[in-house]
Parts: C-alpha cells; sequence; structure tokens
C-alpha cells in the first residue's frame, strides 16, 4: 500500500534521514519507533508530500507520487489521512466542520457530508459534541475529532504523529486499546510514528528503529524486543549493555536474576514500579538495571546471573 525507498533529507548541513526503505502493507498498522528530533514527523510530512526529500521515490497504493525530480504529486491529491501531533484542528470551526472540512474540500454534497460526518462520530464516541469548538473540548475528545477528520474520507493511508502523547496518561492505554480496534475494523494501512517504546509495542503489527536517520531494524514488536540487530538499537529498547573482550553484551533487566550466581555487585538504589522494583547494581564500572520482586537496600552486596546474554556487533 506504502512504499518507500531510499529517502533522504537534508535540512543545511543537518542529514536528517539518510536513505530509508520501507513498505506498508494493506491494513497494516506500522510504526517508526525513535528518539526526539530523529526526523520521524520530517518523515511523514514527505510521505504525505508536504515537504520534498533530495532523494528517493514514494509509492502510494502503487502509484509514483514523488521522485524527487519531476514527479510530485501534491498532499490533498495523495488520497491520505493525517493526525498532526498537535491536532491542528480549526480553532473558529466546531467540532462537525472541521471533521467536514476535507470533503468539502473533495466537493461532496451537504447530503453525503452529513452521513459521513455522523457516522465517523458515531465510530469514535464524539456525536454529543459535534457542535463544541476544539476549545470546549478535552484532550481525548480533540484527538477523536482530528482522527474522524483523517478518516472520514476513507483514505488509502493514514498517518499519525504520536498520536497518543497529548492524552492524560490514565486514559492513554483504553484510547491505544480502542483506536487500534477501530483501525483494524476499518482496515486501515497505518503508518504512525512515536518517540514511546510501550506505545510501538503494543500497537505495531511491524515496527521499524529510525536511529541517526536509518531504518537500524524492521520486524515484529517481539523480534525487536526479543533481538535487536545492534548496539544502537539494544541501547534504545533499555536494555543492559557491556563491553567484553571487544564486543558487546546485552541483556534485559527482565532476565537479570537477583540471589546468587557467579556476579556480584553493589546495589545502588531500588526505584518501586509498582508491579515490581527496578533495582540498580553497580558492577565492573557500569550500572546495570535489574527487576526483582523487593526492594534491596542501598550499598548491599548482591550476587547476581543472567539468564539470558547476547552478543552484539
Ligand atoms: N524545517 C526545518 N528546518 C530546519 N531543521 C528542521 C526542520 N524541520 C526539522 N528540522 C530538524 O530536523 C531534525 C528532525 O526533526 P523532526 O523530524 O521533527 O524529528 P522528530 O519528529 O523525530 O522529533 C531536528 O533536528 C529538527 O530540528
Ligand atoms: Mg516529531
Amino acid at each position: 500500500m506504502l512504499n518507500v525507498i531510499n529517502i533522504s533529507k537534508s535540512f543545511g548541513d543537518l542529514e536528517v534521514l539518510k536513505g530509508l526503505s520501507v513498505n506498508v502493507e494493506s491494513a497494516e498498522l506500522f510504526v517508526i519507533l525513535g528518539p526526539s528530533g530523529g526526523g520521524k514527523t520530517t518523515f511523514l510530512n514527505i510521505v504525505a508530500g508536504l515537504l520534498r526529500p533530495e532523494s528517493g521515490e514514494i509509492y502510494i497504493a502503487g502509484r509514483l507520487v514523488e521522485n524527487s525530480r519531476d514527479i510530485y504529486t501534491p498532499p490533498e491529491r495523495r488520497n491520505i489521512g493525517y493526525v498532526f501531533q498537535s491536532y491542528a484542528l480549526y480553532p473558529h470551526m466546531t467540532a462537525y466542520d472541521n471533521i467536514a472540512f476535507p470533503l468539502k474540500m473533495a466537493r461532496w454534497s451537504k447530503k453525503d457530508i452529513d452521513k459521513a460526518v455522523k457516522e465517523v462520530a458515531e465510530m469514535l464516541n464524539i456525536r454529543d459534541v459535534l457542535h463544541k469548538k476544539p476549545a470546549q473540548l478535552s484532550g481525548g475528545q480533540r484527538q477523536r475529532v482530528a482522527i474522524a477528520r483523517a478518516i472520514v474520507k476513507r483514505p488509502t493511508l493514514l498517518l499519525m504523529d504520536e498520536p497518543f502523547s497529548n492524552i492524560d496518561p490514565v486514559l492513554r492505554e483504553n484510547v491505544r486499546v480502542e483506536i487500534k480496534r477501530l483501525l483494524k475494523d476499518l482496515g486501515i494501512t497505518t503508518l504512525m510514528v512515536t518517540h514511546d517504546r510501550e506505545e510501538a509495542y503494543s500497537l505495531a503489527d511491524r515496527l521499524s528503529v529510525l536511529i541517526d536517520g536509518r531504518f537500524a531494524q524492521i520486524g515484529r514488536p517481539d523480534e525487536v524486543y526479543s533481538a535487536p540487530c545492534c548496539v544502537e538499537v539494544a541501547r534504545f529498547l533499555g536494555y543492559n549493555l557491556v563491553s567484553a573482550d571487544g564486543s558487546s553484551l546485552g541483556f534485559r533487566a527482565e532476565d537479570v536474576e537477583i540471589g546468587g550466581g557467579d556476579l556480584s555487585g553493589e546495589v545502588l538504589s531500588s526505584e518501586y514500579k509498582g508491579r515490581y522494583w527496578v533495582v540498580y547494581i553497580k558492577y565492573n564500572g557500569y550500572v546495570i538495571k535489574a527487576y526483582h520482586d523487593a526492594p534491596i537496600k542501598e550499598g548491599a552486596k548482591v550476587k547476581f546471573s543472567i539468564r539470558r546474554v547476547l552478543e552484539m556487533r
């Protein structure tokens, strides 16, 4: 459905994207995960046609819309929906008019617009607030209006930029599950970007990790999480990393077992996480993160072992 080949983009001397390629399948929810400032928004803007790359090609539903030279299809003719990070709702328009806007631009009849707006509002549970303006809506309602506006035309491709970052953390998980369900039910092909690992794991059919302007790894969340390709990805995913004999060893906090084992270190602190504790252990000049079912006193000497270690380049 989306086919991106070798996209590069610089701002002045700053090379933000260095040859990105990705294919997103029909009805797939694909997530780009990467640190802030890593070029995620830039990439979405290029796919949307709001920015042009220096090199590369983009196909949407098999149609070439960008080749960085003579071929360039403007955003309004790409049949995409875009949920911007800040939602970018028109403040002077009601929720209804915001959602109706893309249909008006496409010169739909009043009757068809009304039907489509009400139908999508129903799906997103915002029928009761259609008469309100953005300032009168909660953060969650604003997000729903933005999503409604982006999908009301049933786009070929939906782009979402950190869609859950403005949602109250208490509600975030539920909202996530609900929106994923909706996208899946409607079979909408979605490309989403986020810096939030947990969000990427829980939503993505597949994800790619964008580091230093490149997709370091593409795969299912469980594949990437359990077998990061390289030190950069492991570090970004929160792995413990130590070097030994010229290679790097990576292991996860849940694979460190405290109480017995060949390794020993000193506890720096314990951090309460609700369901478990994170115990920080000073070991050989490193600070090792370990999950544990109880706190351990600062300064205590502990023995530990590591269940699973990956050797990485
Ligand atoms: N229009 C622009 N002009 C100059 N630099 C920009 C512009 N847009 C983005 N950048 C820079 O490009 C880098 C990537 O930005 P962005 O795509 O917004 O990252 P992300 O969305 O991953 O946080 C940042 O260093 C940012 O400052
Ligand atoms: Mg961004």
